[in-house]
């Protein structure tokens, strides 16, 4: 039986992750460590909260003696989900990027060296290539971020890399696209409009909508770390995408045909500053280990419609919390 702790398994990515790997695999012990912040989310987990295989224990990344005391009780491996993750509370507010995205990851790694931790898994983003004007981002390309949220990400990346070739700990990057699907925060954009769509309200599409992304299951992600655990090989960075290159102002209208409602629900507000205009990753390198993305893009996207259609309550909970509807006023006044 192998010891997992994975950071951040309350939030998005992380709470499908654990499902995941608790549906596949009988042979691993998880330990989710979260700190609950307004993005993490026991709801996400409740009908796993129950398993022998699974405990959950609040807390901190940056809390050393929390960490240590965790890790020292015989954790095989590490998977770093936990960080600030959206782009725009970065631009307004960075400190706690800075922290959980850099000083956290520092925390974990050190934690990682002292008890000879078999691997170590850093969730970074594609974010970290900066916008792809052309061509496809491959992982040795430059790598220019051009917002706070993706600056810390990066910082977190190569610090994970430096205790690689300082330390010999035994880290494996990810840099994986945009992903979609359950469980989703409803601050981001595919929830935020299907959500807004199901209660009537104006969708927020940022400047002209022409931004392009690299959408990804967040199955396929969760299948991909999972293949990492085995084939990853340490010291490496691992893009992980799908060549589902697509503008937002397309997805905006996949989710009103979806939902068979008008497309003038679709309002243009003020774009974010410095909004990457293209993100695009080659993911030959992923491949060749043996993983590829399911070829099933439009299924994955009306069942992830259709799954905020049948989960009113779990989002209507979120965004009926302060915390929610003090940033959607700030964020989205011009349509208010
Ligand atoms: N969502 C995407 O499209 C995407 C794409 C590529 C990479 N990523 C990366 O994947 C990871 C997960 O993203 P997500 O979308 O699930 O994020 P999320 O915002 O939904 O969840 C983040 C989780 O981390 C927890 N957390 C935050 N600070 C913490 C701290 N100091 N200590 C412990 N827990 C803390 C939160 O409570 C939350 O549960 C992140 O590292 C993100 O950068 C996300």
């Amino acid at each position: 039986m192998k010891k997992i702790l994975i950071t951040g398994g309350a939030g998005f990515i992380g709470s499908n992750f654990i499902r995941y790997m608790l549906k596949k695999h009988k042979d691993y012990k998880i330990i989710n460590l979260d700190k609950l912040t307004y993005a993490g989310n026991l709801d996400n987990l409740k009908d796993i909260e129950d398993s022998p295989y699974y405990r959950f224990i609040h807390g901190d990344i940056c809390d050393v003696n929390l960490v240590n005391d965790i890790v020292k009780n015989n954790v095989d491996i590490i998977i770093n989900f936990a960080a600030e993750t959206h782009v725009d509370r970065s631009i307004e507010d960075p400190s706690e990027f800075m922290r959980t995205d850099f000083q956290g990851v520092y925390v974990l790694l050190e934690a990682a060296r002292k008890y000879n931790i078999s691997k170590f898994i850093q969730i970074s983003t594609d974010e970290v290539y900066g916008t792809a004007y052309e061509g496809f981002f491959k992982e040795e390309d430059n790598l220019k971020p051009r917002n706070p949220y993706s600056v810390g990400k990066l910082a977190g990346e190569r610090l994970a890399y430096s205790y690689f070739a300082t330390h010999n700990v035994p880290v494996v990057i990810t840099r994986a696209s945009n992903n979609f699907g359950p469980y989703q925060y409803p601050e981001k954009f595919i929830p935020l409009f299907i959500t807004n769509a199901l209660e009537e309200k104006p969708l927020p599409l940022y400047g002209d909508g022409s931004q392009i992304r690299d959408w990804i299951y967040v199955i396929d992600h969760c299948k991909a770390i999972d293949m990492l655990l085995e084939k990853g090989e340490v010291g490496e960075v691992y893009n992980i995408a799908t060549g589902n290159l697509i503008t937002n102002i397309e997805i905006a209208k996949r989710i009103v045909n979806i939902l068979d409602i008008s497309e003038s629900m679709i309002k243009s507000v003020t774009d974010r500053p410095g909004h990457d205009i293209r993100y695009a990753l080659d993911f030959n390198k992923i491949q060749r280990l043996g993983w590829k993305p399911s070829r099933n893009f439009e299924n994955n996207f009306e069942d992830t419609v259709k799954w905020y259609v049948d989960n009113r309550s779990w989002w209507k909970k979120i965004k009926n919390s302060k915390e929610y509807k003090r940033y959607y006023e700030k964020q989205y006044h011009e349509i208010i």
